[in-house]
């Protein structure tokens, strides 16, 4: 294994567009810039939605890239170097870390802020899986939710990636957990600890359920709308797709609002601890190489996937 070499195998584009903009390409490694940078060998990197909305454009306003542009938000693996301030890491330890940009690469800065330890118990293709899903789920139901104990949470969307992370911690609190999902969704719910689940492409969830605590909004689409009808006067409707409508919510007598992940290592705390002690499932359906990285991408676009897609790294 090398690891003073100065170049190394990416994933990058140089313009926006559909999947064959990608290239499996040589640039030179990442260099620490700052005090607090952190390089890590990657040996696997998770693949999420905003991966192809920024390929495809659709972010410029909110995330504009660089090109050429080395996309992935997180990843997992070893720290190869440390910046001259980093104190709560050293070289050799394995990690997970909330790049934001650039993880779908051999090596990858990250700020000592975003990163933890890898759980012992996690592989590094789940360890890759693992920050945004808990992070988003923390900042959903926990930080803008509020939800307790005993509350009633309906999770839109739990056999995808950040749904099924939701059903576990919301189960882990103590709140009454309603799942909906699809096809092979339903038994994953169910796995993960559900109480109720609705299969939507079955039933309508409109006439399933009602008086709702916290609804969690991980769909987006025109299913969006009907979800107020289920929640309780005074509940709370988020979204992570797209913001809910306030006429609505007025109109349904609830709160309701977007919510942009607030993700740190304190809020992925919540998380770790849920895997450490066993009460937490990593759910990856499906890993790629690094060089199928445009397959990848178009598997996880078609739908029907439960769980998350992650790439893995070449031995080197
Ligand atoms: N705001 C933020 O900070 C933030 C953070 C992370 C993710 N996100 C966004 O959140 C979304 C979900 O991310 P993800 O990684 O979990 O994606 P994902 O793994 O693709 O999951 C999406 C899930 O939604 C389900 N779904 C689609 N239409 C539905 C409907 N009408 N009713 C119920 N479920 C439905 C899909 O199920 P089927 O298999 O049945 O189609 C799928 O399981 C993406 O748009 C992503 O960009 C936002």
């Amino acid at each position: 294994m090398t690891l003073n070499k100065k170049i190394m195998k990416a994933i990058q584009y140089k313009e926006y567009g559909r999947s064959n903009v990608i290239e499996y390409v040589e640039v030179p490694k990442p260099l620490i810039q700052g005090e607090n940078d952190i390089l890590i060998k990657v040996k696997a990197a998770g693949i999420n939605p905003i991966d192809m909305k920024i390929r495809m454009g659709f972010m410029k306003a909110t995330r504009p890239v660089e090109m050429p542009f080395i996309p992935g938000g997180e990843a997992s693996g070893f720290i190869v170097e440390v910046g001259a301030k980093v104190s709560k890491f050293k070289v050799g330890d394995e990690v997970v870390a909330l790049t934001r940009k650039h993880a779908y690469a051999e090596y990858v800065l990250a700020n000592e802020d975003l990163v933890v330890l890898k759980p012992e118990s996690l592989s590094f293709e789940e360890a890759a899986s693992i920050s945004v899903t808990i992070g988003t789920a923390q900042s959903v139901l926990f930080t803008e939710g509020k939800l307790e104990k005993g509350q009633t949470v309906l999770i839109q969307g739990s056999g995808g990636a950040v749904g099924a992370a939701m059903v576990q911690m919301a189960k882990a609190s103590g709140a009454y957990v309603i799942a909906t999902a699809s096809g092979n969704g339903v038994a994953l719910a169910k796995s993960l600890g559900a109480d109720e689940i609705i299969d939507y492409k079955i039933d309508d969830v409109v006439d399933m359920v009602n008086n709702i605590d916290l609804v969690a909004d991980t769909a987006g689409g025109e299913a969006q709308a009907k979800l107020f009808q289920v929640l309780k006067p005074g509940g709370t409707l988020l979204s992570i797709v797209v913001p809910p409508s306030q006429e609505l919510a007025q109109q349904y007598k609830v709160r309701a609002g977007f919510v942009a992940s607030d993700i740190s290592a304190k809020t992925l705390q919540n998380g770790i601890d849920l895997i450490n002690a066993g009460k937490f499932r990593t759910v990856v359906s499906k890993t790629f190489r690094l060089e199928d990285a445009a397959i990848a991408q178009d598997f996880l676009s078609a739908g029907g996937v439960n769980g998350k897609i992650v790439l893995t790294m070449e031995e080197n």
